[in-house]
């Protein structure tokens, strides 16, 4: 299968500016030769454009930080994801902060009847305006993705299908704010934080999520924040939070995937290479995704 990989250069989700270079330190740790190797036809479809300016800051009705720039880069990253699919390729989203996983979501559903959705992260990004801390909205992805949120991130690709609650599995979480806690509990969302990876091991945390997220659905999309890695081994990261999944343990993770053939789309977000003078965190990212696309040791 033909891989396109499109880079959002967006980092109006996060607190901090930087993980808009994320893409492009991906691209410069090598991820499309490393794709072509393992026999892949990649097309890069480019960066969308991201516009900047303090003035997309205020949003007086709102304490969701940049949201009307955010709602138009997901609008258009939902229609190139879309048109991705149409094309019978694989989607390989390069982040930026996490907020991208909404437009991301919501292309993947204009074919897809029931997505499952991996969601590994140190974070649940489950927050809405009521509950966020930071009016971060890449704190919010995935509780729009569900539906929950301003209808201006919810209505982003048409009011159309949703990811279900019982369809996702988040794991590596470490940093759950208090309403995010009781909005998962609500909402019935496995979560392996890393008091189960560490207990069960990933191997049986990857099965069990496997099995979940394959339950009922038509494809099954990745979502990776790279924060979900131990900052030690993952420095560059906006909001980095120690504790974290092993660089062996999320190989590990997505081998297991790999080996599933299950994954029908991928993202990569939250790579800041500011804070990484060798960009480690971008070369991660390449492993990763070779991983999961197929590379194996022998
Ligand atoms: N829970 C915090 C917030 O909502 C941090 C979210 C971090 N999210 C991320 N995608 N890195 O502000
Ligand atoms: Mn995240
Ligand atoms: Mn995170
Ligand atoms: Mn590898």
């Amino acid at each position: 299968q033909d891989v396109s990989l499109i880079g959002v250069p967006m980092d109006l989700g996060a607190d901090r500016r930087g993980v808009d270079m994320g893409p492009s330190a991906i691209r410069c740790a090598g991820l499309e030769s490393r794709l072509e190797q393992l026999g892949y036809a990649v097309h890069d479809e480019g960066d969308l454009v991201v516009r900047r300016a303090k003035a997309y800051s205020s949003v007086p009705e709102s304490n969701l930080k940049y949201l009307y720039e955010i709602v138009r880069v997901n609008e258009e990253l939902a229609e190139a994801v879309a048109g991705i699919i149409a094309r019978k390729r694989f989607p390989l989203v390069l982040g930026g902060d996490h907020s991208i996983a909404i437009g991301t979501l919501a292309g993947i559903l204009r074919h897809k009847e029931n997505v499952g959705v991996i969601w590994y992260d140190a974070h649940g990004d489950v927050n809405t305006a009521d509950t966020s801390p930071s009016g971060n909205i890449h704190g919010m992805a995935l509780a729009v993705a569900m539906g929950y949120g301003h209808p201006a991130l919810t209505g982003i690709g048409g009011e159309r299908r949703k990811v279900k609650p019982d369809n996702v599995v988040i794991v590596g979480s470490r940093s759950l704010d208090p309403g995010e806690q009781r909005f998962l509990k609500e909402k019935g969302v496995t979560v392996y934080t890393m008091h189960e990876v560490d207990r069960l091991g990933v191997s049986r945390v990857m099965e069990q999520t496997l099995d979940q997220v394959t339950r009922g659905t038509d494809g099954v999309h990745l979502s990776l924040d790279l924060d979900g890695l131990d900052p030690k081994e993952a420095p560059g990261v906006g909001t980095p939070i120690p504790a974290g999944m092993s660089l062996r343990e999320s190989l590990l993770a997505v081998e297991i995937l790999s080996d599933a053939g299950v994954v029908t789309s991928a993202e990569f977000v939250e790579v800041n290479p500011t804070l990484d003078i060798r960009n480690e965190t971008a070369k991660i990212a390449v492993e990763l995704i070779a991983s999961l696309l197929g590379e194996k040791i022998m």
